[in-house]
């Protein structure tokens, strides 16, 4: 046949084959990429979302510190088994301010997308400390240490600052009261409406129930906003995307 007769003329042509093959990519490449560039956005803006407090950010960061990810996805997928157990599953707005996210897909522990406000503080402290007390089968390692290693403000500006040169819309003000938010959080008799004012709604509570600040209160704070920003008794989805 003539046509298969041309295409031997590209099979034996290694450059002209690979212009060619390089051209097809290209034109494959761009017909998915560039209409990219033409969308307002690629995430849909999501009532309740907000960036993560000082004290939530720096949960955050010993979250993955501690390598919990290794055994906790934040994902829920869209499946009915999924939905059933975790609940309404996963918007990509709800990762927004995640740098980096933590979606995963190991789960030797179950998801923990929406784990905020499941438990209590008091369980998550029992828990953390001695898994196998709360859960005698579980194969979750001892956190206990944390509630021993006293935490500071220190650098949780710069934390922040990293954060805000990655697009999470933290402002002056968020900075500049950094520290005093980051103590407040976790002080439930201290003046919240700072707080209140710069992020909206906050969980203000003595995580760890301990006088001192400790890394388990930060880690507490973060755990119990996970998955609650959004309100799902009133969010619907929009159609028009
Ligand atoms: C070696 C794997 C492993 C690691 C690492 C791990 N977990 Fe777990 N986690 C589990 C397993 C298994 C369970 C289920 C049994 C239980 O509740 O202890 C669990 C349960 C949980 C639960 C209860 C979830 C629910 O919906 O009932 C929370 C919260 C949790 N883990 C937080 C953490 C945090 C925070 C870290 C890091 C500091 C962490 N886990 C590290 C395995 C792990």
């Amino acid at each position: 046949m003539a046509f298969l007769d041309k295409h031997k003329i590209i099979e034996r042509n290694a450059t002209l084959l690979l212009v060619l093959s390089f051209l097809v990519v290209t034109i494959g490449g761009l017909v998915q990429i560039v209409p990219l560039f033409y969308l307002q956005n690629t995430i849909e803006t999501v009532e309740g979302m907000r960036p993560y407090t000082p004290l939530e950010l720096q949960g955050r960061q010993i979250y993955i510190r501690e390598g919990c990810y290794v055994c906790h996805s934040q994902m829920i997928r869209p499946m009915r088994d999924e939905v059933e157990r975790y609940g309404h599953y996963s918007l990509a707005a709800e990762s927004m301010y995640d740098h980096p996210f933590q979606w995963g897909s190991k789960r030797t522990g179950p998801d923990l997308a929406r784990v905020g406000g499941k438990y209590s503080d008091g369980w998550h402290v029992d828990h953390l400390t001695n898994p196998q007390a709360v859960v005698p089968e579980s194969v979750m390692p001892k956190y206990g240490y944390l509630k021993e290693t006293a935490l500071e403000p220190g650098y949780i500006t710069d934390l922040m600052a990293a954060n805000r040169l990655v697009g999470v819309p933290y402002t002056d003000d968020d900075m500049t009261n950094a520290a005093a938010d980051f103590t407040a959080q976790a002080d439930p008799n201290a003046d919240g409406t700072g707080l209140a004012d710069r992020y909206g709604r906050v969980t203000m509570s003595n995580f760890d129930g301990q006088a001192e600040l400790t890394e388990m209160d930060a880690l507490i704070a973060y755990l119990q906003v996970l998955g609650t920003m959004v309100d799902f008794s009133t969010f619907t989805p929009d159609a028009s995307r």
